[in-house]
């Protein structure tokens, strides 16, 4: 398993590293095993898991229940989860014991939060308490009402100067690494320059230091619509329909079970029992 240092690391020496979604055991699983440096247990379970139609009603609750899973499936990968909506944000006192209850029960190796501004004392306090933390700017889902949709962040001058200040602060406030959404290419190279700490791209281009997909999208399991920057490396929606649909058709028809699904008695004490 990689320790953050490593994966700073590898920023350094220009190795790309690769991050996936998981929510449950068999997901994490199948990320360790395809080897992966972190595993993100990211609240976008509201969604493709849950169907919420937003990241907003995904409880602290929530996450621990699938951190649990994901960590079991995957003991030996880098794991962060995302504190949920509002989790952070109502008093530092308050955010501190969700924190430490998500960090405790998910024995995660990160906790990541949307934002800066306020945010940035958020990254401070974990960051002093112990708690590692990954930043998450750019597009912030928890904040769509306020943006106003999913849509690319940062492309007025205005608004990148923001980011490029915005990604500077959450490492100067401790930030291990960064998470950076539906930015332009360009800036997100940019943004990868100025800072130290590994840049996760998601729709942020190929300059980022590293990469991560939403399990769901790479695989198309559940999902129906993929977003612009997700890849399809194959899918599971037609794979997994096939099968049950053959599933049907075979109980409809007696095809299934055959003599081999079952188990046998013998001949003598089934006939005993008919009498
Ligand atoms: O919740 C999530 O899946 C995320 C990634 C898109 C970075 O935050
Ligand atoms: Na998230």
């Amino acid at each position: 398993m990689k320790t953050h240092k490593q994966l700073g690391q590898m920023k350094k020496t220009g190795k790309k590293i690769a991050m996936v979604t998981a929510y449950d055991y068999p997901s994490a699983k199948q990320a360790e095993t395809s080897g992966v440096d972190m595993i993100l247990v990211g609240d976008s379970l509201g969604m493709v898991v849950l169907g919420y139609e937003s990241t907003i009603p995904v409880t602290v609750d929530d996450m621990i229940h699938h951190g649990k899973a994901v960590k079991r499936g995957a003991p030996n990968t880098y794991l962060v989860v995302d504190m949920p909506f509002m989790s952070y944000h109502v008093s530092m006192e308050q955010t501190l014991l969700h924190a430490k209850r998500m960090f405790q029960e998910t024995s995660a190796h990160a906790l990541k939060v949307e934002g800066a501004g306020e945010v940035l004392n958020v990254i401070q306090k974990l960051t002093f308490a112990g708690i590692p933390v990954v930043a998450h700017l750019g597009l912030t889902p928890q904040s769509v009402h306020v943006l106003g949709g999913y849509k690319v962040q940062g492309k007025e001058l205005e608004a990148a100067q923001q980011l490029i200040d915005d990604a500077k602060a959450t490492e100067r406030s401790g930030a291990i690494a960064l998470v950076l959404e539906c930015v332009p290419s360009s800036l997100a190279a940019l943004i990868a320059e100025v800072v130290n700490i590994p840049v996760i791209g998601i729709g942020a281009g190929p300059d980022c230091d590293g990469q991560v997909l939403v399990y769901h999208d790479l695989v198309t399991y559940g999902v129906d619509r993929l977003p612009k920057f997700a890849k399809a490396y194959t899918n599971l929606n037609s794979v997994a329909n096939d099968a049950l649909s053959a599933f049907v058709q075979e109980v409809k028809s007696s095809a299934f079970p055959s003599d081999e699904h079952g188990f046998s008695i013998q001949e003598e004490t089934i006939q005993h029992l008919y009498g």
